[in-house]
């Protein structure tokens, strides 16, 4: 039996996109996570298998085999992990194999931070299983570094919030800061179950920022003062002030051609459904939409998101990052 940790999804509660342009952004952890049990290994094997995916394979030196699944799929998703993996090996010279069992109840390439999850419970189960005393911003380092290789320059946000769980704010030139945050936040998030890229969205706002930026200066302006008026909502727990504000972002967004049909038909069965508020999460195009609800109203909207062909499921703000479950 090996070492089990686990790691939470996250939602971008305000601010995506215009994040990469220098504004603040509010991330909080969900209670959906990702878990991983890692035991050694006869030999310098490097097994990794996704029960939730179906997909397994190994890497011996530098030699990849697939076990189960598209071999293109398994070594594709298999990276991550395995950079991540062959980093702490090489710091802590352990030439041992490992085998890693990942299983994950965060959906996958919807926004919700899925992977640097699943990295991150395997670096802190790895590092429990070795005892190599590595801290939680050692773990971040980890993590960030095999998301950065994998996705090109993300703002960070995901490992993150994975590693050090509740509400964060986040801004590029200053870095992450918690924020306090009154309320557990009550949500439903619809997953359209359109699968988009990250990389291809920031690529189109950057075409409509580039070329248009006397219209889209006010927007970020807007975009940011959205953020500093929800940082009180939050502290007063005042969750009609955050509906209104998540309705206003989502404006921005649409603004930027972020929003797509898919979003904005649960977006709108969400709100008529009696949602305070309700926005896209994350990169857009697809993906996962928001609803925030008074408690009593989440089955309404949850229902709505439903019959409008998403699917739902409810989450609350988490203040557990990563920890072990089983050592
Ligand atoms: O959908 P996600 O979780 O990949 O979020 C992307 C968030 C962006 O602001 C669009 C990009 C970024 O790196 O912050």
């Amino acid at each position: 039996m090996g070492v089990v940790a686990s790691a939470p999804a996250k939602i971008i509660l305000f601010g995506e996109h215009f994040v990469v342009y220098g504004e603040p952004a509010i991330v909080l952890a969900i209670d959906k996570r990702a878990y991983a049990e890692v035991a050694c290994l006869e030999g310098k094997r490097l097994h990794f298998r996704s029960a939730n995916l179906n997909l397994a394979g190994s890497f011996e030196n530098g030699v990849f085999k697939e076990e189960q699944g598209d071999a293109k799929e398994v070594k594709l998703k298999f990276e991550p992990v395995k950079l991540a993996v062959e980093k702490i090996l090489k710091t802590y010279k352990k030439d041992i194999g490992l085998d890693v069992e990942i299983n994950s109840d965060i959906p996958v390439a919807a926004g919700l931070g899925s992977s640097a999850a699943v990295v991150t419970a395997v670096t802190a189960a790895v590092n429990a299983l070795l005892d190599l005393k590595m801290s939680k911003d050692e773990v971040f380092r980890v993590t960030y570094e095999a998301e950065k290789v994998v996705h090109g320059t993300p703002s960070g946000v995901d490992p993150a919030i994975s590693t050090f769980g509740g509400t964060l704010l986040f801004q590029i030139d200053t870095g992450f800061k918690p924020l306090e945050a009154k309320t557990d936040i009550p949500l439903v998030i619809g997953d359209t179950g359109v699968e988009r890229s990250t990389r291809i969205q920031v690529e189109k706002v950057r075409k409509i920022m580039n070329n248009y930026p006397r219209v889209i200066d006010p927007l970020k302006k807007t975009a940011r003062e959205i953020v500093l008026r929800a940082i009180d909502a939050l502290r007063e727990n005042d969750l009609e002030t955050l509906g209104v504000l998540m309705n206003i972002n989502q404006a921005l967004l649409y603004g930027i051609g972020v929003s797509d049909e898919s979003l904005e038909w649960l977006i709108n069965a969400a709100r008529k459904a009696g949602a305070l508020g309700a926005k896209l999460t994350g990169a857009g195009g697809g993906g996962c939409m928001i609803a925030l609800s008074n408690s009593e109203k989440l089955e309404q909207v949850s229902e709505a998101i439903l019959r409008a062909g998403g699917r739902p499921f409810k989450a609350r703000k988490t203040d557990e990052g990563v920890k072990i479950e089983r050592s």
